[in-house]
Formats: structure tokens, C-alpha cells, sequence
């Protein structure tokens, strides 16, 4: 790894008994971990300046605090007890102090946790190396954007729309396209993923990202539906949520990988591949085990 490093480092430094966990699995998984760091590292200090290394790990550190309680709160009621979503706008989607250091975590978990760091080779080798060429891709839910700047900073030749329903979130996916500089082929907009069911031309993304959104929505099986409408006859869709995961901003309750399986295949799709992962590092016994799945999706 190599400005990648500055993360870990600074998570270390700063916060180690969060950064220990974080260091093992990207020592375990080097060459994927650095794929998305290390690139991330250059945009981030270009749009940031070098002390974005610091604010990252405290982000990254009050969220791993939070995601730990709501866990702990879960396991007692032993169901999800999510706010009303206007609330969870107000508290959350629009709150920048809320949604930044959020974002940052939000991304870095993909490199620190063991049950998301998979989810980095699928992205990549499953989705994006079957995006048919020059394709136009849809990013639902891009929050920070990294994973749509990834996108086109693997596959130059593709062009990526991202949306997101919080500005804060909006604000740092384009300071970090501008870093990258592939504003001629990436942009960022402010909007609701499901306003798009509304949009009557279907059929034009050869790409679709849903990445982590679905457990933030109180129906998922629209997003199926509009996932199904926009994309194109050979088009691929990377999929993927949260399970027994509760967060102050996850509202819909997975508890079976067969659940996001079946809502696909109502709406018309088909599961080609499929991964699923644990946050689980000890074996004493819970009554729920947080995972995080991935799904590759075409019409049926
Ligand atoms: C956990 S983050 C995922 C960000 C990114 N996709 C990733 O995988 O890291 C969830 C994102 O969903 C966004 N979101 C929630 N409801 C949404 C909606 N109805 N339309 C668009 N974005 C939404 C939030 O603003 C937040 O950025």
C-alpha cells in the first residue's frame, strides 16, 4: 500500500484501539485494501489537505462508537426501532456535523471491516470489468462517491451519473471529483433515488450501483423496481445491504440473505453472483450476526 497508508496510519496514531481491527484485515488483504485507498488518499489530500488523514480517523472512530451501541440496543429489543425517515433526514441526511464524518466512514469501512473488504474485488472483478464498453453507469445512493470515481478510474472509458439525497454528501463526492479530475466523464447530483421511478425513459444504463442503500429505505422492493426500469437489456447491476445491522439511519430490517433475493427476482431480475460476509470477530453466542451482502443482477 502506498499513500493508502496515511489512513491507517492516522488511525493508529490517534484512535488504536478502533485501528488495530481496521490494520488487520488490510494487512490481510493488501492489494484490494490499496486498490480503494490508495487512490482515495490522493484525491482526499488534494481536495482536503493533508490534516483530512486526522478528521477521516476521528470520523471513522465516532462511527465504529455509534454502530457498537445501536448493535447493543438491537440485541435487546431484538428488532430494529428505526425514527421516522423525516427525522432521520433532518438528523442525519441534511445535518452536515452529522453526514460528514459519516461519509468518511462510510467509505473506509470497505477497507476496515472484514465483512465489507470483500465487497472491494466483487466490485471490481464482477461488476465493473462486465460493464459493457463506453457504457453509461447510474450511482444510487453515492454518499461520498467514491465508488463511482473508482469506477471510472478503472474503466476510462465509461461515463458515471451519481445521486444522493444529502448535500453534505453531494459537497465532498465533488470536491473529490474535482481532484480527480474526470469531471468530463463523472458528475454528482442532489436527489432522491426513488423520485427517479417518476422518470418515464427506462432502459439506458449499462451499469446500475445500489450500494448499501437498501436498508435505508422503508420499502426496498421500489428500488428493485426502479433498478429493473433504467437498466439497459444487457445491462449489470451491483447490489448490495446491510443485514441484522441496525444504524441510527437503517430503517428496513434484513434478516435473510433469501429476503433482497427474492425482492429482485419479484421485480424481474436475476441473481448471478452473490456474496455474504460477517462483522462477527469473536464466537460468543448473539441472537443477531451483522452482515453485509453483495449481489450481480440482470434481467431475467
Ligand atoms: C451507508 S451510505 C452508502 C454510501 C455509498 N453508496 C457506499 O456504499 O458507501 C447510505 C447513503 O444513502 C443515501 N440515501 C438514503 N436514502 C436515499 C434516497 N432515498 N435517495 C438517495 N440517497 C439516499 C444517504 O444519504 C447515504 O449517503
Amino acid at each position: 500500500m502506498n499513500e493508502g497508508k496515511k489512513f491507517l496510519d492516522s488511525l493508529m496514531n490517534s484512535v488504536k484501539m478502533v485501528g488495530v481491527g481496521a490494520k488487520d484485515v488490510c494487512d490481510k488483504h493488501n492489494q484490494d485494501c490499496s486498490w480503494l485507498l490508495d487512490p482515495l488518499a490522493r484525491w482526499s489530500e488534494k481536495a482536503y489537505g493533508e490534516d483530512i488523514f486526522l478528521a477521516t480517523a476521528k470520523g471513522y472512530a465516532e462511527y465504529s462508537i455509534n454502530v457498537s451501541r445501536a448493535q447493543a440496543i438491537y440485541e435487546k429489543n431484538g428488532r430494529y426501532m428505526p425514527e421516522l425517515l423525516d427525522t432521520i433526514k433532518a438528523t442525519v441526511y441534511d445535518d452536515e456535523k452529522y453526514m460528514v464524518p459519516y461519509m468518511w466512514a462510510a467509505i473506509l469501512i470497505y477497507a476496515f471491516w472484514p465483512s465489507m473488504v470483500s465487497h472491494i474485488p466483487f466490485f471490481r472483478d464482477e461488476f465493473l470489468n462486465n460493464v459493457a464498453e463506453n457504457g453509461k453507469v447510474l450511482e444510487l445512493a453515492c454518499g461520498h462517491g467514491v465508488l463511482g470515481l473508482l469506477a471510472a478510474d478503472y474503466r476510462k472509458d465509461i461515463h458515471v451519473d451519481g445521486l444522493d439525497i444529502s448535500a453534505p454528501a453531494i459537497n465532498i463526492a465533488n470536491k473529490l471529483l474535482d481532484a480527480s479530475g474526470m469531471q468530463d466523464r463523472v458528475s454528482f447530483q442532489v436527489k432522491d433515488a426513488l423520485d427517479l421511478s417518476k422518470a418515464s425513459e427506462g432502459g439506458s444504463y449499462k451499469g446500475i450501483i445500489a450500494a448499501m442503500l437498501a436498508e435505508h429505505l422503508e420499502n426496498p422492493k421500489i428500488l428493485f423496481k426502479i433498478l429493473k426500469h433504467h437498466l439497459a437489456e444487457d445491462g449489470i447491476i451491483y447490489f448490495s445491504t446491510a443485514l441484522e445491522s441496525f444504524q441510527k439511519d437503517h430503517v428496513y430490517e434484513f434478516n435473510n440473505e433469501s429476503e433482497p433475493i427474492l425482492m429482485a427476482e419479484e421485480a424481474g431480475l436475476r441473481v448471478e453472483k452473490l456474496i455474504s460476509c460477517s462483522s462477527k470477530t469473536n464466537t460468543k453466542p448473539t441472537r443477531f450476526n451483522p452482515r453485509a451482502m453483495a449481489m450481480i443482477l440482470r434481467h431475467k
